[in-house]
């Protein structure tokens, strides 16, 4: 079998967001900057990326936070480079696109991630690139919906518990044709469209979203609680590879 490197010889760089105020996580070091087993949280995410497939990444944080993040990612296995962060998720998303095409001018794919979201599986990363060597667009690792959802405050006639079967929860990295992803970042600014994600960025334009299979294993640290379930994640993981070793 050919390696991916043989099909695809442009490296795949992921564009690390890592600039948001983690309000809702609270007091505290930054979000980003908070450790698990001695590790920030963008370092874990970055090594997750290495492992995946990702040569090299671009870590968006702010601007007075430059030092620190040098120290979080000192020991990352893959070559990094840090650009400041936006007001919205997506303005950071743009910075990070715009060093990408700077630092790898070759670049034919790009995987946007959160910080947020350390513990990524390898499997799932290099899923959402061979998806892209495949031919998508725009490739998003989704989970199904465990909870029953109701909706608050229907419409006439709308159902209030939402049928779950077709729903998906989205998380990242989600990877892109560069060009296409740059475009619907132009589009959406323009245009002052309220983008959640860089998928519904992508859909704004009329570009196709391919889903692949996400993991829970890949929970983003939002409130104080997902703090202690990615510990848990961490520690779970760290005791299988010390049984192997
Ligand atoms: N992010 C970013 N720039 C922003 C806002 C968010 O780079 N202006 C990043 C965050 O750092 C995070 C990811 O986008 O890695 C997802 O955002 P979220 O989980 O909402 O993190 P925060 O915005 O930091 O948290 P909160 O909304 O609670 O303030
Ligand atoms: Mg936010």
């Amino acid at each position: 079998m050919k390696s991916r490197t043989e099909l695809s010889p442009e490296p795949v760089v992921a564009v690390v967001v890592a600039a948001g105020s983690g309000v809702r996580l609270g007091a505290g070091a930054p979000k980003a900057l908070r450790e698990i087993g001695g590790r920030a949280l963008v370092a874990h995410a970055v090594n997750a990326l290495a492992a995946g497939g990702a040569a090299r990444v671009v870590v968006v944080a702010r601007t007075e936070l430059a030092e620190d993040f040098g120290r979080a990612l000192a020991e990352a296995p893959i070559p990094w480079t840090l650009v400041p962060g936006g007001a919205e998720r997506s303005d950071s998303v743009s910075n990070g696109l715009d060093e990408v095409a700077r630092v790898e001018p070759s670049a034919r794919h790009v995987l946007v991630h959160d910080a947020a979201r350390p513990f990524v599986p390898a499997s799932v990363v290099t899923a959402v690139i061979e998806a892209l060597d495949a031919g998508a667009t725009a490739v998003v690792p989704a989970v199904p919906v465990v909870d029953t959802i109701r909706r608050v405050d229907p419409a006439p006639g709308e159902e209030t518990v939402v049928d779950r079967s077709r729903l998906r929860a989205v998380q990242t990295p989600q990877g892109f044709d560069l060009q296409t992803l740059v475009r619907a970042h132009r589009f959406v600014r323009s245009e002052g469209l309220a983008v959640t994600d860089d998928a519904m960025a992508c859909e704004a334009i009329g570009a196709p979203v391919t889903l692949v299979e996400g993991a829970r294993d890949s929970l983003k640290v939002t409130e104080p609680f997902d703090m202690e379930l990615a510990e848990a994640v961490w520690y779970r993981r760290r005791s299988a590879t010390a049984a192997i070793e």
